[in-house]
């Protein structure tokens, strides 16, 4: 038995989405921890080369069987919960029994996504802006915080969640009026619908909720494998990221334990997914970005496109310190490379070893994010490698300038690799260890 976490060690859409699902082969639970419909984990499945895009439910849920358990710990937004479902059934995916979600999670409103939309509009005006993905996750969370939330098993009692919303609605019109105008506040009739949709929604959810922490017990108590599958990244942690451009969750190894309520004495690896460069989407500082024909070059080769948003994704080299610290956090005992065939057509490779800031080397990003922005990065050179076998298989498959790369990283990051992918197809993948043994 093996419980394992699966954690984004750079800004998100490092592939977790993949790694979740290779590993899943072998597990019998996979459990989403943090986040909501923020998250995009896209995979290519069969010879179609098929795309899925999974945004709540573990991207597990490819392999028919499997338990697909969303954590106490998520904001979710009942409309794109439903909708994903009925994608995945549309596939044949998701038999009845697989998916469970979790009754302490907490649920996203319209006037969640309407405050966010407003907030960060406002805050543009003044360069401020965070670049959220709009899709309600940091009022939501708020609420949760303020005890003024509605939990999806609220979702049964019609009259709590009316009660909820007006109360929630009362603190938070001024603020909408103060942000988007009075015309902004919602009237009687719309948040009437809103309340009945999430009802609605709520009917037609309630035979998949339940006691997940208890499920997760179980399965961890009969002996299972259980994975679970971060989503954002690092650096994006509500507590240890680049506060204040970070999400409104905890994204790290931690976060995983706190959602399912199992004792960290349970866990028994962490593995981390970094590309074999670095993305951001959104504000915030990234010290290695690339604002050049390099990055476009890079985003152009990876397709870095926000698999939410369609956003392009800010592109730039392997940020070491950001990864060091990414380690550090969840303590991650492996790492998986990814995208390493993206760096393939470029003529030389780069790596930040270490920031110089204020005539001090550093080995880990500076707390403060404004120190992060003034931060250089300190870049080691390697050869270009040119294309890689995609049916690579080992270490030894790959071009000699693609495998010292590979060496020089995970010697510097200080912890093995289990795997290094070198495409989006499952078998497109070089296996060097097995988290779960
Ligand atoms: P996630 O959010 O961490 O799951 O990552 P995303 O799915 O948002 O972004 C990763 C993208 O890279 C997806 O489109 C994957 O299909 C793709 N991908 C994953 N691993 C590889 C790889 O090794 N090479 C290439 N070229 N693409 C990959
Ligand atoms: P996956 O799971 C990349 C970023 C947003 C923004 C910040 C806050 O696919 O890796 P939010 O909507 O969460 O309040 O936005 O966090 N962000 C992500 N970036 N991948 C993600 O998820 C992300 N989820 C949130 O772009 O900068
Ligand atoms: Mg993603």
């Amino acid at each position: 038995m093996s419980v394992v976490i699966v954690v984004g060690a750079q800004w998100g859409d490092e592939g977790k989405g993949k790694v979740v699902d290779l590993l899943t082969e072998t597990a019998e639970a996979v459990v989403r921890y943090g986040g909501g419909a923020n998250a995009g984990h896209t995979l290519v499945i069969g010879p179609q080369r098929e795309k899925v895009v999974t945004r709540l439910i573990p991207s597990g849920v490819l392999h028919p069987g499997k338990r697909c358990i969303l954590g106490d710990g998520m904001v979710i937004d009942p409309h794109a919960l439903l909708d994903e479902i009925a994608q995945l059934r549309e596939k044949g995916l998701l038999q009845k029994g697989e998916l469970l979600v979790g009754h302490g999670a907490h649920v996203i409103l319209p006037y969640h996504k309407l405050i966010e939309g407003l907030r960060e509009e406002h805050a543009n005006k003044h360069g401020r802006a965070i670049g959220t993905t709009r899709r309600g996750i940091g009022p939501a969370y708020e609420a949760k915080v303020a005890r003024r939330g509605v939990r999806i098993r609220d979702l049964a009692d019609a009259a709590r969640v009316r009660a909820l919303v007006e109360q929630n609605l009362d603190e938070l019109n001024p603020l909408i009026a103060h942000l988007g105008g009075a015309g902004a506040v919602p009237d009687r009739s719309t948040v009437d619908r809103w309340i009945d949709d999430a009802l609605a929604a709520g009917a037609q959810l309630q035979g998949l909720c339940g006691d997940a922490s208890r499920e997760v017990a179980r399965h961890v108590g009969a002996g299972h494998h259980v994975l679970f599958e971060g989503a954002q990244g690092s650096l994006l942690d509500i507590d240890h990221g680049t506060y204040p451009y970070v999400t409104s969750s905890a994204t790290i190894a931690a976060g995983a334990c706190q959602s399912a309520g199992l004792g960290p004495t349970k866990v028994h690896a962490v593995v981390g997914i970094t590309k074999a460069y670095a993305t951001r989407v959104g504000g915030g500082p990234f010290p290695t970005e690339l604002d050049d024909a390099t990055g476009e070059a890079i985003r152009h080769a990876g397709g870095e496109f926000g698999a939410v948003t369609g956003r392009p994704r800010r592109c730039g080299w392997l940020d070491l310190p950001a990864l060091r610290f990414g380690v550090r956090l969840s303590g991650m005992d492996g790492l998986a490379l990814t995208k390493l065939d993206v760096l393939s057509e470029l003529p030389e490779v780069h790596v930040a070893i270490s920031y110089s800031l204020d005539g001090k080397e550093l080995d880990e990003p500076p707390i403060d994010p404004d120190d992060m922005a003034r931060a250089k990065p300190v870049f080691a050179r390697f050869e270009g490698w040119g294309p890689i076998p995609r049916d690579a298989k080992d270490l030894v498959d790959l071009p000699t300038a693609a495998r010292k790369y590979v060496e020089a990283i995970e010697r510097w990051a200080g912890v093995p690799f289990h795997l290094v992918s070198v495409g989006p197809e499952r078998q497109e993948t070089i296996v060097l260890r097995d988290p779960f043994a």
